[in-house]
């Protein structure tokens, strides 16, 4: 009588088991067979009425059966457990062969690469930099900077004049008199911007181009020192000790004045204004000539960038073409 009842409790939990498909179903199935309140337990409770004989022979079966479910539950545990784990590997699966989603990076305009590069040298030279605004007056495009009434700079051709009487700045000379205007000697600045002029436009030429001036105002400064800071400039700039040659040239702002022309691969290229600034400048700003002296110069930023990444035409510079500025 109990054995049959065992025989037929073990083909149900096997075929129960068997059937089974999720983890939390087989665990079920062990509390419904195995549980303390489970029908194993059930049916033994039905061994208080067997014979002493009858006993160790039923007891043995039962843990036959116990251990034949036990079983059966452990191999389809383990089943089911690696199945899971396939499952979420394929779902997690990546094809390395699928096309990539291209993100656009931004880049640094040449231009402002140019002046950042520059800007970094001044700064590591002591300078410190400031600015100025576009708009400006003669006074501070002009008059302080020593330009006669009648100089030719001042002239229509070159120079935009605005209808109220102002101008858009010629070059970032003005920033020199605006800075000192406001500080003290020692100064040491460092003043990039943007510039304008009445040019025609072409490969070399733009109405609106960006200049990068330097200045540095103190007790016994030299043309020496003008130089060994050029020097210097140009050297980090181009990432090599290049050739440089300074040329007497005329400034109103500058006395001596010179142009600076480096030699870059075999041709010697005009890159930059410079001079001792004119004791007519400190004395517009009230510094006074006899105690101090000043060492100036002002860059074109294109030039240096045509020059530089090898760029044939100056507008290329300006009209924004994706596959032009993207090379950069
Ligand atoms: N302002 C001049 C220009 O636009 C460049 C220049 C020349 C600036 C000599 C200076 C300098 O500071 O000393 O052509």
């Amino acid at each position: 009588m109990l054995e049959t009842q065992l025989a037929a409790l073990r083909e149900e939990a096997i075929t129960a088991i068997t059937a089974a498909d999720a983890l939390e179903q087989l665990e079920q199935l062990r509390v419904n067979y195995l549980g303390k309140k489970g029908q194993l337990s059930q049916v033994l409770r039905g061994m208080g009425k067997l014979s002493p004989e009858e006993r160790p022979s039923i007891g043995a079966l039962a843990n036959v059966v116990k251990e034949a479910i036990q079983e059966n539950l452990e191999k389809k545990r383990k089943d089911l457990q690696e199945a899971q784990i396939q499952a979420q590997l394929a779902v997690e699966t990546l094809d390395v062969t699928m096309p990539g989603v291209y993100n656009h990076q931004g880049r640094f305009h040449p231009i402002n690469s140019t002046i950042d590069r520059a800007l970094d040298i001044f700064v590591g030279l002591g300078y410190t930099v400031a600015t100025g605004p576009e708009m400006e007056t003669d006074y501070y495009n002009f008059e302080a900077l020593n330009f006669l009434p009648d100089h030719p700079a001042r002239d229509m051709q070159d120079t935009l004049y605005l209808p109220d009487g102002n101008l858009l700045r010629t070059h970032t000379s003005t920033v020199q008199i605006r800075y000192m205007a406001e500080n003290e000697p020692p100064i040491r600045i460092v003043a990039p911007g943007r510039v304008y002029r009445r040019d025609t436009v072409d490969s070399t030429h733009s109405a609106v181009f960006h200049q990068i001036e330097f200045l540095a105002v103190d007790e016994g400064l030299t043309f020496t020192d003008l130089k060994g800071t050029v020097k210097v400039f140009l050297q980090e700039m181009f990432g090599e000790e290049l050739p440089v040659r300074f040329r007497a040239s005329y400034f109103p702002f500058t006395e001596p004045s010179a142009e600076v022309d480096v030699q870059w691969k075999g041709k010697w290229l005009e890159v930059m204004g410079c001079g001792m600034v004119d004791p007519n400048v400190l004395k517009a700003v009230g510094y006074d000539p006899e105690v101090y002296t000043g060492i100036a110069a002002g860059l074109g930023v294109e030039r240096f960038a045509l020059v530089m990444h090898e760029i044939d035409d100056i507008r290329r510079l300006f009209n924004s073409d994706l596959r032009f500025l993207r090379q950069f």
